[in-house]
């Protein structure tokens, strides 16, 4: 169990981070990509080992149906499991997706070598990581992934508590949680 003390000056926004299939596969990517998430002061709400069946992909990916990618990208993210995350930080969702790096790994490779998908993608389908892109997608997605979590009353209630603290890691659960008081 880890003391961590942050330091925040506006409210925290929590998104969805995944590491995909490739790359849970092979643990020092995978421990290499939650480094990142620590590193950067993420804190860890929520995270759990899941593998889906083809329908949850085709469901979670249904905004991409007909696009040339969609089959081996829905039968790729069903191919073994993952790792989810509700990630907080005050800009969450930004600061997670400039850490992915671009969507396409010979893109991520030139334009931010130093990013999980430049330094660690394989592919543009095995990309290392998937991230939420807006407000309204990561409160979806969050939902998708930890049916039992809620967002709404997570930002009423414990928002608050998060950001003034105490916070422990709990290196066994890969989470953060409160200390209480
Ligand atoms: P993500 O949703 O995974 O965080 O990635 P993104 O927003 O950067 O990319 P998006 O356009 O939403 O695409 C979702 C996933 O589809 C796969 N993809 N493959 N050309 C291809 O083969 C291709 N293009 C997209 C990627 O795995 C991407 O993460
Ligand atoms: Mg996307």
């Amino acid at each position: 169990m880890i003391m961590c003390a942050f330091r925040w000056t506006r409210s925290l926004q929590l998104t969805l981070a995944v590491i995909k299939p490739d790359a849970l596969a092979h643990p020092i990517i995978s421990e290499t990509v939650h480094d990142r998430i620590l590193n950067h002061n993420f804190l860890i709400v929520r995270s759990k080992e899941l593998k889906w069946q083809v329908s949850d992909s085709q469901k979670f990916y249904s905004e991409h149906k007909g696009r040339f990618f969609y089959q081996r990208l829905v039968e790729f993210m069903s191919s073994g499991p993952m790792r989810a995350y509700i990630l907080a930080h005050e800009d969450a969702i930004q600061l997670w997706r400039t850490l992915m790096g671009p969507t396409k790994v010979f893109r991520a490779r030139i334009v931010a070598p130093e990013s999980v998908r430049g330094e660690l993608g394989l592919t543009d389908t095995r990309n290392t990581t998937h991230g939420s892109d807006s407000v309204a997608s990561a409160f979806r997605e969050i939902s998708f992934f930890f049916p039992e979590f809620d967002v709404n009353r997570w930002y009423e209630e414990e928002e608050p508590q998060y950001r003034a603290g105490p916070l422990c890691y709990d290196e066994e659960k890969l989470e953060h949680r409160l200390i209480q008081k």
